[in-house]
């Protein structure tokens, strides 16, 4: 069964709870918008694409919740709801990229019912085209990539950071498709072990040849030939190529370049933000206790300074190419990732 992490049923939000992954596959349901902010802000769902989607799906509830009779008041209450969901996780563009999307929408709303279904349509189509970009960009990627190849990826970046499939994991999926025969190397991905938790389960699910390694032995396993290549997801690509992601891949990122190994990202253009500088990125600062314990277990003595940040930035001459659904990236990226816009025109 393929795994499907968040989806609109019944007038309510369904998504897998990943705080119980890989013990158990449970489905949580969710009708008010605060709840669904507070299972973003808790990691109940996480990666940038599927925490877009959510917000959005978040925002649908917010407007089957309005009372409201006016227009006015209805996109008043979606202001509201905007803020709420915003204001869970800085980082990944996609949440407000989707939360604008989804304003727009509302603001040329004529009547307040039509107004609604309009945003639940949206919202669910945004959800279909995330699953068809990640098959064309895995489609794309997979031409990268060898027969019998070994890829590393870092923290989750699969079925479970999206809709379905995934961006990073959705290229190895691909790969494999197109018969090649391939094994993937997870870093545990510490302090919320996305990789050993999520990516593990999720290749370990459909079958595809997985082997987990402790972060701490990535120079190790590159250093001994183990790796042919490295792909990650992001949550922010910048217009010169600097990218944003799970902390530590910097470190991954370095390393593959140290051992002449080629290091791509995969990230649809809906994560990429044109805008911004490096220096305005907002880095989401985590709570101690993440580092601090290992699950229930104190792993460090009480009242230590720690420093916990979720995401580092890549710099743009560490990566050999970033894979979207409108193809390849390459350096210099001011002038690639410029064309990749004009293109999708
Ligand atoms: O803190 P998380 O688990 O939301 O971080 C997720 C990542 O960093 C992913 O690599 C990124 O969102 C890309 S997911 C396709």
């Amino acid at each position: 069964m393929e795994l499907h992490t968040v989806e609109w049923k019944n007038d309510s939000v369904v998504m897998i709870d990943q705080t119980k992954l890989p013990n158990e596959l449970v489905y949580v349901k969710y009708t008010d918008y605060n709840d669904v902010a507070e299972a973003i802000r808790t990691l109940v769902v996480r990666g940038a694409p599927a925490i877009g989607v959510t917000g959005a799906f978040g925002m649908a509830l917010a407007a089957l919740q309005s009372s409201s009779e006016t227009i006015e008041d209805l996109l008043s209450d979606l202001e509201n709801a905007k803020k709420t969901l915003f204001d869970t996780r800085p980082t990944a563009i996609n949440l407000s990229w989707a939360l604008e999307k989804i304003m727009e929408i509302a603001k040329q709303g004529k009547t307040v019912s039509e107004t609604k279904e309009t945003i639940i349509t949206t919202a669910k189509k945004m959800a279909d085209e995330d699953v068809n970009t990640n098959k064309k960009m895995g489609k794309i990627g997979a031409e990268l990539f060898r027969d019998n190849d070994t890829i590393m990826t870092h923290c989750n970046a699969g079925a479970l950071a999206t809709v379905a499939y995934g961006t990073a994991l959705g290229v190895i999926r691909a790969t494999k498709e197109s018969g090649k025969n391939i094994k993937v190397i997870a870093t545990e991905t510490r302090p919320v072990q996305q990789g050993s938790r999520l990516t593990s389960f999720e290749l370990k699910h459909d079958g595809i040849d997985v082997c987990l390694i402790p972060d701490t032995a990535v120079g190790y396993t590159m250093a001994n030939d183990l790796v042919n290549g490295v792909i990650v997801g992001a949550d922010r690509v910048l217009q010169t190529g600097h990218v944003f992601n799970k902390i530590g891949t910097y470190q991954v990122a370095t390393m593959a370049k140290q051992h002449n190994i080629p290091f791509y990202v995969a990230a649809p253009l809906s994560t990429f933000d044109l805008e911004s500088k490096p220096e305005e990125i907002i880095i989401e600062q985590r709570k101690p206790s993440e580092v601090t314990r290992i699950g229930d277990k104190k792993t460090a003595p009480d009242g230590i300074d720690v420093i916990n940040p979720a995401f580092d930035m890549t710099p743009p001459e560490l990566i050999s190419g970033i894979i979207t659904e409108n193809g390849v990236a390459k350096p210099p990226y001011k002038e690639s990732i410029k064309k990749l816009f004009e293109d999708k025109k």
